[in-house]
């Protein structure tokens, strides 16, 4: 069982990003005031200004954030404090280049960006210690701060480490993974191709290589060591600020990035978990070809989700409110009228009790000057301050909300050893990603609310029996523990969901001699004979599904029945396997097992959610169309039901019981028009 979070807002608060250092100090009086006008109760500052503190090695001069500090006691404002390691100085760079992060091919990244910098250079290591501790020291007990927030969005720029640290330290953590060479060289399977390794000096965090096509099993262990590293070096921050935090103060960082366990970072080194909100990259990131550009307009909830996973009642440290776009790249068109809000909305939709927006003012200066902020460069108030006034006054009549759990009716479960798995192997990553993507779209056109559940070292049988109906689609690693874990779920009542290629690795990643799905197949009662991708000429192959023909996507696996409780469900209708079994179901103690060969479409998994009776499970109290999301949050007795309409178009939901609009307090029911981008909130 995982620890709970150890710090929740108690109330809904809205915050701003702000950087004293970036405007002159005659104004910081007026911003701080405008922002208590407009609602703001809190910001977060310092998080890139290292020079502020320490302009010189060793030279520490702590006016600068005092004198910023009692103004905003002043002003009523309380402030998460960041601590700078994102941006070494130059003079630190430049007297110690070796805490620069390299290029694969250990070319050196240099000043000028931010993130240059590695975890496990030991200079890099003491002299961060030596600025937190002096910043946590000096400013911890001043009754401003609230808060500290670790670094800057740990792994964001590159989540990929090449310096010669990071070899150092990949040997370290590789003996006292596998104790022997012989032990590593079984585990990597060094024997193909000639790779064997006669000494630990001969390993290196994976370096250029012909089509970069290197050791898949050295590969995974070396995301695992970056997410080992970054973990470490968090902590080592959290643990020198903790020792001077007020009671009640918190610390967080910023997430979410690759190559990174974020729940465990969260139960070592964190109190509670924020993220950084920026729907827009959904429509200027598209050149990922495995995302289809449906319901990007609501991809950020995918986010949300995980963010929730990670921790229930979380924050938004940087919520969009502007265009985005660096002067060297993302052009992205303003938030229309309403969008803000509805972002916003968005995340507190999903479980978060605080919501800070990115920032207060556009930077006139440096890369990031088309990052929009609330305000424009001529500081004048706008529309997005309107907006954000709305915001806040939304808030209002939902503050018994702080704290309330999000209530999903299933959840998509992942695991780290596979996402990383699936981002290394091209056949793994065909499958996982748009199968994921798949099962969000159906659950959002299902107006089914769900979660994603992340299996830990961790994880017990009762935090899945949260769940009726759990969907595994494509763990190709599996490990024992996982699948006693899976079988304990479904004997006790859960119904679990498997995909194609389930159990075909272990922890490796080396495929296992035995037949699919691997440690599931005794519990589900099936075999799979053979698989495939469906090739070009195939067409589109489907199943017959009790009448219904259903495409069961991009990679089919031939299963067979090798147990008298297992039954067929459905079976293939096209290709050279026509006729074979594609979905089969068991039933094992108070659960059931199902069995797909496919890969998930949206109709498929529609088809799932209809069978499994999860398709619209608020039906009863209100319909929605395919535009607007559902959300729902509970607190005791209390539920509340966010609609989410992302269309530019007006649409119209159906209340079919008496329930309270929250913004006018009435009661509202039947038909009911919703504004473009309108939010509307529920209480039942
Ligand atoms: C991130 C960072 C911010 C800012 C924005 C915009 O989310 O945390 O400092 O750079 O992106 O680029």
């Amino acid at each position: 069982m995982r620890k709970q979070q150890t710090y929740q807002w108690p109330q809904l608060t809205v915050g701003v990003c702000y950087y004293p250092e970036q405007w002159d100090e005659a104004m910081w009086r007026e911003d701080l005031r405008r922002m208590r006008e407009a609602g703001i109760r809190c910001i977060r500052i310092g998080e890139f200004a290292w020079n502020k503190v320490e302009p010189e090695e060793g030279k520490f001069t702590f006016d600068f954030f005092a004198r910023f500090l009692d103004v905003a006691e002043e002003a009523g404002m309380k402030v998460i404090f960041g601590t700078p390691t994102a941006t070494p100085p130059a003079w630190l760079t430049e007297g110690y280049p070796e805490v620069l992060n390299c290029r694969q091919d250990g070319v050196p990244y240099r000043h000028g960006m931010r993130r240059h910098y590695n975890y496990n250079s030991p200079v890099y290591r003491l002299l961060s210690a030596r600025i937190v501790e002096a910043l946590a020291s000096h400013y911890a007990p001043h009754p401003a701060v609230v808060g500290w927030q670790i670094d800057n969005e740990i792994n964001c720029e590159t989540c990929d480490f090449y310096s010669e640290s990071d070899t150092d330290a990949f040997r370290t953590f590789l003996q006292e993974k596998y104790g022997t060479l012989d032990a590593l060289n079984r585990a990597w399977g060094t024997v193909f191709w000639n790779q064997t390794y006669t000494a630990w000096e001969e390993i290196y965090v994976p370096r250029t290589t012909i089509h970069n096509s290197t050791n898949p099993h050295q590969v995974l262990d070396y995301i695992r060591f970056v997410s080992d590293s970054a973990i470490r070096f968090c902590k080592m921050q959290s643990d020198i600020v903790r020792k001077h935090c007020k009671p009640g103060d918190f610390i967080t960082t910023n997430g979410l990035f690759g190559h990174l366990d974020n729940h465990r970072m969260m139960d070592e080194a964190l109190d509670v978990y924020t993220y950084d909100s920026y729907p827009d990259f959904a429509f200027c990131m598209n050149e990922h070809p495995l995302q289809s550009r449906n319901l990007n307009d609501r991809r950020w909830s995918q986010h949300l989700m995980e963010t929730r996973s990670v921790c229930p009642h979380f924050g938004i440290m940087e919520q969009q409110s502007g265009a985005l776009g660096w002067n060297t790249r993302m052009e992205s068109p303003a938030p229309k009228p309403g969008q803000m809000t509805l972002w916003a909305m968005q995340s507190v939709a999903h479980g978060a009790d605080y919501v800070s927006f990115f920032r207060w003012r556009t930077s006139v200066m440096g890369t990031e000057m088309y990052w929009h902020g609330i305000l424009d460069y001529d500081n004048r108030d706008n529309r997005k301050l309107r907006e954000l006034k709305e915001f806040v006054q939304k808030l209002q009549p939902i503050q018994e909300l702080a704290g309330a759990d999000y209530e999903a009716s299933f959840a998509l479960v992942r695991d780290y050893d596979n996402d990383w798995d699936a981002e290394l192997d091209a056949w793994h990553s065909r499958l996982t990603w748009k199968s994921q993507e798949e099962i969000f779209i159906a659950a959002q056109l299902a107006h089914t609310p769900m979660d994603i559940l992340y299996l830990l070292d961790s994880t017990e049988a009762a935090e899945l029996l949260r769940y009726p109906v759990l969907f595994y689609p494509h763990g190709l690693i599996l490990t024992e523990e996982h699948a006693a874990l899976l079988r304990a779920y479904v004997e006790q009542g859960g119904t679990l969901v498997i995909g194609a290629r389930t159990g075909q690795k272990d922890a490796t990643g080396q495929c296992v001699m035995a037949p699919m799905p691997g440690l599931l197949a005794e519990a589900t009662q099936t075999d799979v004979t053979e698989g495939t991708f469906v090739g070009p000429a195939d067409g589109v192959v489907c199943m017959d599904w009790a009448g219904q023909s259903l495409d069961t996507g991009v990679y089919n696996e031939v299963l067979a029945l090798t147990g008298p409780e297992a039954t067929v469900l459905a079976r293939y209708a096209g290709n050279y396997y026509a006729g074979a079994p594609a979905l089969t179901e068991r039933r094992l103690g108070k659960g059931r097992i199902l069995h797909f060969g496919g890969t998930f479409t949206r109709d498929t998994v529609r088809a799932f959610l209809d069978y499994l009776n999860l398709s619209e499970p608020w039906g009863d109290v209100l319909t929605l169309p395919a535009d607007c999301e559902l959300c729902v949050r509970r607190k005791g007795e209390t539920r509340l039901f966010f609609v989410l309409n992302y269309a530019a178009a007006p649409q119209t939901v159906t209340l079919h019981v008496p329930l309270t609009d929250m913004e006018t307090g009435e009661t509202a029911e039947g038909a009911v028009a919703l504004r473009p981008y309108e939010v509307k909130v529920y209480r039942k």
